[in-house]
């Protein structure tokens, strides 16, 4: 297929030519209500199911023709535009995937929406414990060992849903895992977030869906030139039944889905299909420059992921708080900070694209950096627990979330179930699941969390160093 052709985005130039006269929504009338100065050259191109520009939820024109060239690109069996983000992505996976009831296999690095997704969906998940990456102390993915343990605990399992890569752009071993949950005729869910460019070629790693995923999740907006919500869903193989997946699209995506977001994945499919060995060369170059401006500064220590779109920065004696700060003062912003580092997402530059300034204007602010104080903090996902590297909810969420609650120190919380999950944000990866028991460990993290600038999400007094548990069963019964 022409993969220069951006259906989409050609009809809506041939669109915006006729001068067309807006009687429909949106209200901004083709950009010409502007109270913000904002729509003026996007708004032109917020259109909506008007003849010529097709119907995301009925495609047979330019978005059928655009998703075509999507599925043609990724190679999968069908490919969807996601107009409400990867999330939406993750909940249609285990709607389509599995039937209530269903043991589901989660690594527990993942989502909250895959959290979400197990609730609509009413499975039953168990949790596998990720291994740690030894220099970034976060997690990369599970383990072939960890999986196989989980089997033969849980033999009716139907499903394995897994991150890859992990927000810091490690990877974990695809191919091993998926060939052992396919022996076992496990669906494979990937929520390949982070990995959308992955098809641009080594050094960057490969798609799950060359691996024989089953369905898998692109957040296009995180690392391709696409808005902000726009994310793809892709079915790798015959074993998802289609009608199943555009049944829970459309019950889950607007009716209304956004011409901007649609037009954005169809330009960022056609910049990705279109990069070559030079842009690839290029982007890799320009890396190799920065990083080799960063390694100069003499507190500053480079770390580098295996998703070359990513770089973690961390500098001696100064939490990853500290350096985010120190970063942000001078209008530099990473795309998150933990404990120990910082992680910066490189631009996919291609061939004659330059982030030169960027790059000089992040040096210098480096420059300035001071030496501090180390912190012994942990990042936020650091904690594993070997012993229990297979654990299943003591309640589910939904019950746990219903259950009568209590709010109660910390100290006191050891054996409780949670009622509410604690989700460190970014990178919205829940610490605290609604419906675990809680460990000392885990408190433990939490009491060192309570004094940090650390930010979270779900309904929580961290800072209080109160946990929120489900009331014990006489007190219930009373
Ligand atoms: C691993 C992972 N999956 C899913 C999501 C949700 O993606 P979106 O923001 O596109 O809905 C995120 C968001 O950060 C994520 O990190």
């Amino acid at each position: 297929m022409n993969q220069k052709k951006m259906p989409l985005i050609e009809a809506l130039h041939r669109f915006k030519k006729k001068k067309p006269v807006s009687f429909h929504v949106p209200g901004h009338k083709n950009g010409r209500i502007d109270p913000g100065d904002l729509f003026s050259a996007a708004g032109r191109f917020d259109a909506t199911e008007l003849s010529t520009l097709d119907d995301l939820h009925a495609p047979d024109g330019v978005i059928k023709e655009a998703m075509e060239l999507l599925r043609s690109h990724y190679r999968s069996m069908s490919s969807y535009f996601l107009v409400n983000g990867s999330t939406v992505g993750n909940l249609t996976m285990l709607l389509a995937a599995c039937e209530a009831e269903d043991t589901v296999f989660i690594a527990s690095n993942s989502h909250k929406s895959i959290l979400h997704a197990c609730s609509l969906s009413k499975v039953k998940p168990v949790f596998l414990e990720p291994e740690v990456d030894s220099v970034t102390l976060t997690p990369k993915g599970i383990s072939q060992e960890v999986l196989s343990e989980a089997l033969q605990r849980h033999p009716e399992a139907k499903a394995l849903v897994m991150t890859y890569p992990s927000y810091y752009g490690h990877t974990s071993d695809l191919e091993g895992l998926i060939s052992l949950a396919k022996k076992k005729q496990l669906m494979v869910l990937v929520d390949e977030a982070h990995g959308a460019h992955f098809t641009a070629g080594s050094p960057f790693p490969s798609s799950s869906l060359a691996a024989g995923a089953d369905m898998v999740v692109h957040s296009a907006h995180k690392t391709l030139p696409a808005l902000t919500m726009g994310s793809f869903l892709h079915i790798g193989t015959n074993r998802i039944d289609r009608l199943k997946v555009e049944r829970a699209l459309g019950m889950l995506q607007s009716s209304s889905p956004s011409y901007l977001i649609m037009a954005s994945l169809d330009g960022a499919r056609s910049y990705l299909a279109g990069y070559g060995p030079r842009d690839l060369d290029h982007f890799s170059n320009e890396r190799k420059n920065f990083i080799s401006s960063l390694q100069k500064l003499p507190y500053i220590t480079v770390i580098e992921p295996d998703d070359p779109l990513k770089l973690i920065l961390r500098a001696s004696g100064m939490t990853g708080y500290e350096l985010q700060q120190i970063l942000e003062e001078q209008g530099i912003f990473p795309e998150l900070a933990d404990p120990l580092q910082v992680l910066l997402i490189l631009p996919l530059l291609k061939e004659g694209m330059f982030y030169s300034e960027e790059f000089d204007r992040t040096i210098e602010a480096l420059k300035g950096a001071l030496d501090q104080q180390a912190d012994s903090l942990l990042p936020p996902s650091m904690i594993t627990s070997p012993e229990n590297r297979v654990k299943e909810l003591a309640m589910s969420v939904a019950e746990a979330e219903l259950a009568p609650f209590e709010w109660i120190p910390f100290h006191a919380s050891c054996g409780r179930i949670a009622a509410a999950s604690i989700i460190p944000y970014p990178p919205g990866v829940p610490f605290v699941i609604a419906g675990e028991k809680l460990t000392e460990k885990k408190i433990d993290q939490l009491i060192n969390w309570s004094s940090t600038d650390m930010r979270f999400q779900g309904e929580q007094r961290v800072k209080e160093k109160e946990m929120k548990v489900v009331k014990d069963c006489e007190e219930r019964n009373e």
